[in-house]
């Protein structure tokens, strides 16, 4: 509880916690050209040009193959419960015309299990991907899963704000795709022990990187009423905010919360009768206010998606997909924002240096379609946009 109540008075981005560094690894016969900058606040991104079987996280060099740690299984293919990449053919078409010449660099700054990435190197044999996870179990399944593009993908564990300084160390000067799938993976749903489903009994995790610090267990327990309040407000967009943190303050103080199941039970008494009726689960919203808080899922967004966009080659695009209307919100600000001209106001004719930098490829948000939504119910809440750079980088 100390600990947790020291984190609080740390900037967000130190809340969220960043554990282990980012670390990268690249077969060695076919690197990226090596750069050297040290990670931001200082920190030195840890590479690794080799790494053992057991090391998760990084990248395994040809070498290792022999001893069994590329070997693929089926279910590890298709990922636990048969995972599926969420609008693939629209993210296929969208990034195709930018990653089609021989050497296009594409970014996924939310490797997951590597679905994504896997049709793109496939489609593209002359691209480039560098795979962006925290989490260190996305990195070793993704590892086996693009084991037959090896010489063409590096894989790298840090978060997604980070692309800069991954970008510099593999001294990749500008990009030509940028992917963020964001949120959380099957596999983070799905493995009770980790937490971040109110369906299953598991102490209160929630983190993605497991390294960090904070857990929703240290934000239930220490947070005060009214930064719990905010936090189930804004990320959870929860009505009965103030209503439900009351509760958690009051039992809390009686005895910790430390589980999954007691924290659901606390939230759905919080609820009024009426409401706990209609609309699915009722600690649903609180456990995504949670996740988004204990891994500062806005804060890394915010920052990532400037940065992938800066990266962009003139012709290079990006797509966003996104699963909650914040996160979505957020990327349509920031892609609005690149695409508008900023000539002052008034002016006969626009000024050529406020020319937008990019424009947008898809006319809103788009949804999937009903054959996915069949075949995929978690593909329900996701929203797709996607830009162009039409403009030379400054
Ligand atoms: C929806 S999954 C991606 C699935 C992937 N596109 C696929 O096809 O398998 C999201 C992944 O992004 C990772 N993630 C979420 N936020 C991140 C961040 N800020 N930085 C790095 N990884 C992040 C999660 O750990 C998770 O593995």
């Amino acid at each position: 509880m100390g600990a947790a109540r020291q984190l609080m008075h740390l900037p967000r981005c130190q809340v969220a916690g960043r554990a282990a560094g980012t670390r990268m690894g690249t077969w060695p016969d076919e690197p990226f050209p090596g750069g050297g900058v040290p990670g931001r606040r200082g920190r030195k991104p840890r590479i690794r040009e080799r790494a053992d079987a057991t090391d998760h996280g990084v990248l395994q060099g040809t070498a290792m193959a022999a001893k069994g740690g590329w070997i693929m299984h089926a279910e590890e293919r298709d990922g636990p419960g048969g995972h599926v990449p969420v609008m693939l053919d629209r993210v296929l078409e969208i990034l195709g015309p930018a990653l089609a010449a021989p050497g296009a660099v594409c970014v996924d700054a939310n490797l997951g299990l590597g679905g994504h990435a896997e049709a793109l190197l496939a489609a593209h044999p002359g691209l480039r991907l560098i795979g962006i996870d925290r989490d260190p179990a996305a990195i070793e399944r993704s590892t086996g899963r693009l084991a037959p593009y090896a010489r063409r993908a590096t894989l790298v564990r840090a978060v997604s704000d980070e692309l800069p300084e991954v970008l510099a160390r593999l001294g990749v000067d500008e990009v030509h795709g940028a992917l963020f799938d964001l949120g959380v993976s099957s596999p983070q749903l799905d493995e009770a022990a980790r937490g971040f489903a109110y369906s299953y009994d598991a102490p209160l995790d929630m983190r993605m990187d497991p390294g960090q610090e904070l857990t929703a267990e240290s934000v239930v327990n220490s947070y005060s009423e009214g930064e719990l309040t905010r936090i189930l407000r804004d990320y959870g967009e929860e009505r009965f905010a103030a209503r439900v943190a009351r509760s958690l303050v009051r039992e809390r103080a009686a005895v910790p919360i430390t589980t999954t199941k007691r924290l659901a039970e606390i939230v759905r008494a919080a609820i009024p009768a009426a409401t706990r009726r209609t609309g699915g689960n009722p600690a649903k919203r609180t456990f995504q206010a949670l996740r988004i808080e204990v891994n500062g899922e806005l804060i890394a967004l915010e920052r990532a998606l400037p940065a992938a966009l800066d990266a962009l080659a003139v012709g290079g695009r990006v797509v966003v997909l996104s699963y909650h209307s914040l996160e979505d919100r957020l990327a349509k600000q920031v892609l609005v924002a690149r695409t508008r001209d900023t000539s002052p106001p008034g002016l006969p004719v626009p000024l050529p240096a406020h020319r937008p930098w990019f424009r947008l490829l898809t006319r809103g948000a788009e949804l999937p379609d009903e054959d996915e939504l069949a075949r995929n119910p978690r593909a329900a809440s996701a929203r797709l946009r996607a830009a162009e750079r039409i403009r030379e980088r400054e």
